[in-house]
Formats: structure tokens, sequence, C-alpha cells
């Protein structure tokens, strides 16, 4: 398999998994169902779909659903991640991290080297880096760990 078709095929399964995960969603307030797939340096692959509340903002989004799951479960060490979303009485969107998810991914992961993957379809999807996402960030850096 060539290069190019080995990076395709994980960012095309890390999309699949997002929109496994999508399918749990608990998004009746909103009627905007997410899903995303965190992978782990180590390969492991956390899931997670957003989860409303009748309190609105107890709200929790897809992302830090995965994130949260993996870091609670030992992971702090991530590559990429991949996220699916869309209103469920309509098309798929490009769902872009909420800036709440941007800064919760920061504090585990190299934004130059982190890889979101913003998918309608495991074949139409946008690639960046996070660094391309939340530009000049604050860190754990900043407070000297
Ligand atoms: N949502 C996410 O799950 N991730 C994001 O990055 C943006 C927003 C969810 C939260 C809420 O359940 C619904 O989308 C509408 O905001």
């Amino acid at each position: 398999m060539s290069d190019q078709k080995r990076q395709q095929s994980w960012k095309t399964d890390l999309i699949e998994q997002a929109l496994k995960a999508r399918s749990f969603s608990y998004a009746p307030y909103s009627g905007y169902r997410v899903g995303a797939a965190l992978l782990c340096k180590d390969g492991t692959v956390y899931t997670g779909c957003n989860v409303e509340n009748a309190s609105y903002g107890a709200a929790n989004c897809a992302e830090r659903t995965a994130v949260f799951k993996a870091v609670s479960e030992g992971r702090r060490e991530f590559t990429a991640i991949a996220v699916t979303g869309g209103r469920d009485d309509g098309e798929m969107d490009f769902a872009y991290p909420c800036g709440i998810c941007r800064q919760v991914l920061r504090e585990f992961v190299d934004p130059e080297q982190f890889v979101v993957l913003v998918g309608k379809s495991p074949v139409d999807y946008k690639e960046m880096t996070l660094a391309a996402l939340l530009p000049a960030s604050f860190g754990p850096n900043n407070l000297g760990l």
C-alpha cells in the first residue's frame, strides 16, 4: 500500500468512528448531532457524542466527551481527532470544534502537530492543525508546565 493510501485509510477510519459515535448523540434541544473520534499516539481511539440537558448549560460537546473519556482512562497523548456533525433533519455539516473544545484539546497536544479532521463523510472532509484553528494559544507552558 502506498504511503498516501495508508494515510487516507486511517483518516477515513477515524471519520467512520466519529460517524458511528454521532449515532449515539443526545441532542433533543438543538437537533444538532455531533460525533467525535480521538486517536491516541498508541493507536487507541476514544469516541464521544454531544450530550444535551434540559438545563441547557449542562450540555457537553462530542469532542470534550471523547477527551474526557480518554484522559480519565490514563491517555494524554493524542495524534488527531475526527469530528462529524449536522442537524438531525438535514444534511451533514462541516462541524468545526467550538472554542471551548479547541482549548481543551490544546491542553494535551502540540498544536502544530495535532490533526483535526472535520468530515461530512469519510470521503468529504477538511484537514487542519489545531494551530490553524487556535492560533497564538494559551497552554500549560504559560503556567510553567
Ligand atoms: N457541539 C458539539 O458537540 N461540538 C462542537 O464543537 C460544537 C457544538 C454540540 C453542542 C450542542 O449539543 C450542539 O452541538 C449545538 O450547539
